[in-house]
């Protein structure tokens, strides 16, 4: 991705952060939707349907999060999902992959040194499964019937 995409990416990502943190305010925080809105939308658009205000800048259209399951015999197939998602592992893509590896974008959230919490070691694994776990619950949720 060439340097002035990626800071309107970084750009949009960060406006993202912060329409859903004003419309998260008073009601109950939904966890996955609330990633998805502000990492994923921008190119997903923010009803999934990959049609995000970044999706121009790329070559390949971000895919339709809403017919996963449609077009998986009505399954949503987590385990695929979550590998694909991480992206440190599978090349699922053929050629280049336009989609961010979300597992080092997620690890290095989590820091090098995770702090205890309240005297407990957290493996930050723990925290990249967590955020994309909550993710795919969403996704989940957004499914077409
Ligand atoms: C920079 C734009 C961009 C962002 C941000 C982005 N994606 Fe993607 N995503 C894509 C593109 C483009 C594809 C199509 C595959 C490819 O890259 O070749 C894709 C494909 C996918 C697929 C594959 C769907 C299928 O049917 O195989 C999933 C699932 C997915 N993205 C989930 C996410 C999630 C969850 C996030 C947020 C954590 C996210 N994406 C953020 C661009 C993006």
């Amino acid at each position: 991705m060439r340097r002035s995409g990626m800071i309107a990416l970084t750009l949009a990502m960060s406006l993202g952060a912060h329409v859903s943190q004003a419309a998260d305010a008073g009601q109950q925080q939904d966890y996955g939707k609330h990633i998805c809105d502000s990492k994923c939308a921008a190119c997903h658009g923010v009803d999934g349907k990959g049609n995000g205000p970044f999706a121009a800048n790329l070559v390949k259209k971000p895919s339709d999060l809403t017919t996963i399951a449609k077009n998986n015999k009505g399954v949503v197939p987590v385990m695929a999902l979550e590998a694909l998602i991480d992206g440190r592992e599978e090349a699922f893509f053929h050629g280049t992959r336009e989609m961010p590896v979300w597992g080092h974008e997620l690890r290095a959230e989590a820091g090098a040194d995770w702090p205890a919490y309240m005297g407990v070691s957290f493996n930050p694994e723990v925290f990249v499964r967590g955020r994309i776990m909550a993710l795919i619950d969403y996704i989940g949720r957004i499914q077409e019937k």
